[in-house]
């Protein structure tokens, strides 16, 4: 036993359920939106539907799956981007239910791209606009090299030909659990980047699962405050070299 609890120990705990003690924490307002929409983008792109049937097999794209840190640079298509949008965080039933699961069904991660190479689609920082299944260019470039400084110089953020980032408002998930909104927003995006790897490997495409990045470097870089939008994980894909 430590004598002084790690900040990660005191965080399992003051986030624990028990018959006897319910979690505090800050009370959030209510009343978040249910998704971050842009007021204002420099330019939308409508993205083609996605298919909902057929596809590759299930457990032959799971006996598949594997971290691939290594990309070609040819590009990928925007119809394989706008399936990887839809499996993680599409609409499934209605306007409210998603392809992945979440606590609550509160969505609380928002899905940014670093854009790299996609075909009929611009290079830039990119915002995912669930309702409308469009994305939106926040800023135009080449942030291959950012992303990558962010992610701790891994490569494979340069080589991939997208890069996905989701960054949870806080606020979304709070508002109904209080500060346990800080294990379920890790939990939603774990699922977000398990259905993405699996998704790209139904594609034939590779990815990697990104867990080690500098937050506020990853912030920064779409312009998030890193307290009420908290980047959480990232996805690097690309057609394997
Ligand atoms: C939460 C999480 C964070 C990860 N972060 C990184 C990372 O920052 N860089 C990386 O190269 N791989 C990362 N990975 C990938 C793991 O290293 C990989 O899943 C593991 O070695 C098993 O290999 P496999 O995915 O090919 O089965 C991460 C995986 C998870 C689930």
């Amino acid at each position: 036993m430590v004598e002084h609890p790690s900040i990660g120990s005191q965080f399992q705990a003051q986030t624990s359920y028990s018959r006897y003690q319910m979690p505090g924490g800050p009370v959030w307002t209510r009343g978040a939106p249910p998704y971050k929409e842009y007021a204002e983008v420099l330019q939308w792109i409508e993205l083609p539907s996605p298919a909902v049937s057929g596809g590759a097999a299930l457990w032959e794209t799971v006996a598949a799956r594997r971290s691939i840190r290594h990309f070609a640079p040819q590009p990928i298509e925007l119809a394989q981007v706008s399936q990887l949008l839809w499996a993680t965080q599409g609409l499934t039933a209605g306007d409210r239910l998603r392809a992945c699961a979440s606590a609550g069904a509160l969505y609380p991660n928002e899905t940014y791209l670093v854009i790299n190479r996609v075909t009929d689609c611009w290079q830039g920082l990119a915002h995912y606009d669930v309702r409308n299944h469009r994305l939106g260019l926040l800023a135009e470039g080449d942030f291959s090299a950012d992303i990558a400084a962010a992610c701790m110089d891994q490569s494979a953020a340069t080589q991939a030909a997208v890069v996905f980032m989701w960054a949870a408002v806080v606020q979304r998930c709070a508002q109904k659990y209080a500060d346990r909104a800080y294990r379920y927003i890790h939990l939603d995006a774990g699922h977000l980047g398990a259905h993405l790897q699996l998704a790209a490997v139904a594609l034939g495409l590779g990815s990697v699962n990104v867990g080690a990045f500098y937050d506020d470097e990853v912030a920064a870089l779409f312009g998030l405050d890193g307290q009420f939008e908290i980047p959480v994980y990232l996805t690097a894909v690309g057609k394997p070299s």
